[in-house]
């Protein structure tokens, strides 16, 4: 049984599995970057990515099937990986749009990237969102500049990004789930918004240092509410 507000070191297909139907609000997933490929697309063969597929088929499956009636999903991937996550995800999961994301970037050689996507879809087809399909964010940079916080993780999100996602699909109260948590951003913006949470990731030095992340968050807060 997985407990709401914990960060789980466990690969996330089995974590999801221990996981009632209909439990979850909304899935913040930040997957591998096109596993196969370098940064810059040099090495690695897309076929590779084949054995990929019956892992993302039964991630889509769980997910599907946490998701309560008014459930909304939120999944990241850059342009290498739209071609292979697309048609896995929108086989089992309402997809409803991409949302870019500009992270601001200043410009590079080849165009540098400075976006990425966000499959976006809910259960609920009376789901209203009235926004754009466009946002901007600035991202964490290659160098040293730091957005929100220390940079612990290599694809590390940005928190007012995923704040932005949690307050605009859930309620304070509501279970937001992460099968891919890395340093725990999502974890740090549930607590700041007052959601619970479900993190998991591999990775024993990432959940290490997420759950880092986490307790001195709590820590933070307890000392400011003793001295109020
Ligand atoms: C793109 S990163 C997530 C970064 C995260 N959004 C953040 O802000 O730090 C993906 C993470 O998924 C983890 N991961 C990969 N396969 C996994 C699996 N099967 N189950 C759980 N975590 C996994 C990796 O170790 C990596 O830390």
């Amino acid at each position: 049984m997985i407990e709401a507000n914990t960060i789980n070191n466990m690969d996330c297909l089995d974590g999801l599995a221990q996981m009632p139907d209909g439990c979850a609000k909304l899935i913040v997933a930040d997957p591998p970057y096109f596993m196969g490929l370098t940064h810059n697309g040099q090495h690695g063969q897309f076929n590779d990515l084949a054995v990929a597929k019956p892992f993302y088929r039964q991630l889509a499956k769980q997910l599907r099937r946490i998701l309560n009636d008014h459930g909304e999903f939120y999944i990241f991937m850059d342009w290498r990986g739209c071609a292979f996550y697309y048609p896995i995800f929108a086989e089992y999961l309402p997809v409803k749009n991409m949302i870019v994301w500009d992270k601001m970037s200043g410009p590079g050689n080849f165009y540098n990237s400075s976006h990425e996507f966000i499959l976006y879809g809910c259960i609920d087809p009376q789901t209203k969102k009235h926004a754009r399909n466009v946002w901007t964010e600035r991202g964490f940079t290659s160098g040293s500049i730091q957005t929100d916080g220390e940079k612990i993780h290599p694809s590390q999100k940005p928190i007012a990004l995923i704040q932005r996602i949690i307050t605009d699909a859930s309620v304070p109260g509501d279970l937001v789930v992460d099968p891919f948590a890395g340093s725990c951003t999502t974890a740090v913006a549930c607590i700041r918004t007052g959601r619970r949470y479900v993190c998991f990731e591999v990775s024993e030095t990432y959940a290490a240092a997420g759950q880092d992340r986490v307790d001195k968050l709590l820590a933070e807060r307890q000392a400011r509410n003793t001295k109020k």
